[in-house]
């Protein structure tokens, strides 16, 4: 009970630690006296910054020295591959104090803490667009939990006959790219916010993609989506309400011939609506802050818009184990 009452601590030291760089910085082995230097901070704070991460276990301390431990120096350091630090600063400049308004967002179902974010859009990513440090950091940690899904989303399909896939608020470019890369036969078309695409379109030109994956600037509720033999949604859909999941399935019905394909990649909740903890955190954080109408669904809720939109659901998969694939066929 008291991890979870004293949860909020225990992420500040984390969250400090990072805005140091110090698990970078502890990859090697130092005493206290050259970390205080190094962050040029004062003896008694030091102190009690490494009494916080060595009890954590973030930090291992052998007699006078301190160096990361092996799972911080693997997700929190500069110089890994799977540097995670993206999520821990999205946490803190983006989630943390809006998520002070739970309580009040219950209340009202809506996303009270919006209020934490510059702006009058309804909804985060409208804020973001007026925020570009903000949107930046948002969309760092977009990319870094993306790629995970992403290596395991394109080996699980087979996109062998090539084809015209459009992307419902593609973002980044993690997943078309991973796509292209994987499946030469492919065109991919993102469409996404207009605020969102000048990044998007860097992304896809240092890939050396862009004959392949092109972009359309544009509100996907606004727009129509361009024809194509794929559509997919890919963290997109737990955004919305089931009327506007609804809408958008009957938009990418509309854009696909018989026969075409849809993919549905979310944070899935059980069918039993017993968790996973990932999809409990992720609805608090959709109601209270992005959307005000969104949530983690379960398999058989997609499922059954999949089938009052026209679609056959034909595959479920779990690609983490949070993180469900659905492929569904427009009949
Ligand atoms: C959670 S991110 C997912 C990004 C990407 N699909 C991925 O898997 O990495 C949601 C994306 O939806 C975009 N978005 C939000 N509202 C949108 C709208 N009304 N029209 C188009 N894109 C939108 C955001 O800009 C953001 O890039």
């Amino acid at each position: 009970m008291h991890k979870i009452m004293d949860g909020f601590y225990e992420f500040q030291i984390l969250s400090a630690a990072v805005r140091f760089d110090l698990f970078s910085l502890l990859q090697r082995p130092l005493t206290r006296d050259q970390i205080r230097a190094e962050l040029g901070i004062a003896e008694q704070p030091a102190r009690i910054l490494l009494l916080g991460c060595v009890s954590l276990g973030l930090i291992h301390k052998r007699g006078e020295y301190y160096q990361s431990s092996d799972a911080a120096a693997m997700t929190l350091s500069r110089d890994s591959p799977w540097d995670q630090r993206s999520l821990v600063r999205f946490s803190h400049e983006i989630a943390y104090r809006a998520m002070w308004w739970f309580y009040e967002s219950l209340h009202e179902n809506s996303n009270v803490g919006l209020r934490e974010i510059a702006g009058a859009a309804p909804t985060l990513y409208g804020r973001l667009a007026a925020n570009p440090e903000t949107e930046r950091t948002f969309h760092e940690m977009m990319v870094t939990v993306s790629k995970l899904v992403a290596k395991r989303f394109v080996d699980s399909v087979d996109f062998s006959a090539g084809g015209r896939l459009v992307d419902i608020g593609g973002g980044g470019a993690t997943n078309a790219i991973a796509l292209a890369r994987r499946w030469p036969g492919l065109e991919i078309e993102i469409l996404d916010l207009p605020s969102v695409i000048v990044p998007t379109n860097r992304a896809i030109r240092d890939a050396g993609l862009e004959h392949r994956i092109h972009t359309i600037g544009a509100d996907c509720f606004l727009a129509d989506f361009p024809d194509s033999e794929h559509v997919l949604f890919a963290h997109f859909l737990e955004i919305w309400s089931p009327e506007q999941i609804q809408l958008l399935l009957t938009k990418a019905y509309r854009a696909l011939p018989i026969g075409g394909h849809i993919y549905l990649i979310n944070l899935i909740q059980q069918d039993d609506e017993t968790g996973p903890r990932t999809a409990a955190i992720i609805s608090a954080y959709f109601l209270t802050l992005a959307s005000g109408v969104g949530m983690a669904r379960t398999w058989k809720e997609y499922e059954g818009w999949l089938s009052a939109a026209g679609f056959e659901p034909l595959a479920r998969k779990s690609l983490t184990p949070t993180h469900g694939l659905i492929v569904g066929q427009r009949q």
